[in-house]
């Protein structure tokens, strides 16, 4: 199935878990089907704006974290992205994790792609077994 029909599917399912759930935090990617599936799922996208480390625009974790403290339960998912073309790198999605349960607050990873990365792969693997509650990659 597509990439943005699966999150679709995705954040419907979160939506059914969390009743009150509005919003969906999205630490920005400039990739549409991403986006169109927020609104698909009747969702409204929350963008986290990257931050510029040395050459590349990374999760600005601070900004992310203020977001899931006041919007708790809103939130139907954090929605991160391992596959991005530079200068976007890959989302720190062990750090997201790791907030996402401390939040107790679902994490969905895009990772279209991402099989290519080790090193995401690697991390997808120890954040399922390890750290989520709720954890749902797409390959
Ligand atoms: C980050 C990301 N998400 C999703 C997709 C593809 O989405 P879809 O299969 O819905 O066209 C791509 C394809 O380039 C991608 O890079």
């Amino acid at each position: 199935m597509a990439t943005g029909m699966s999150l679709v599917l995705c954040m419907l399912t979160f939506k059914q878990d969390r009743p009150r759930a509005k919003y969906v935090l999205w630490p920005r990617i400039d990739q549409k089907s991403s986006f169109k599936s927020i609104i698909t799922a009747g969702l409204e996208p929350i963008v986290i704006e990257t931050k510029i480390v040395g050459d590349e625009l990374k999760t600005d974790m601070p900004r992310l974290e203020t977001q899931m403290a006041a919007l708790g339960e809103s939130v139907a998912c954090v929605l991160t992205t391992t596959s991005c073309f530079a200068p976007r790198a890959c989302d720190s999605i062990d750090s997201i994790a790791a907030l996402c349960t401390q939040y107790n607050i679902p994490h969905l990873v895009n990772n279209a792609y991402g099989y290519v990365c080790n090193t995401a792969y690697i991390l997808l693997f120890y954040n399922t077994l390890c750290l989520n509650r709720y954890f749902i990659i797409l390959y």
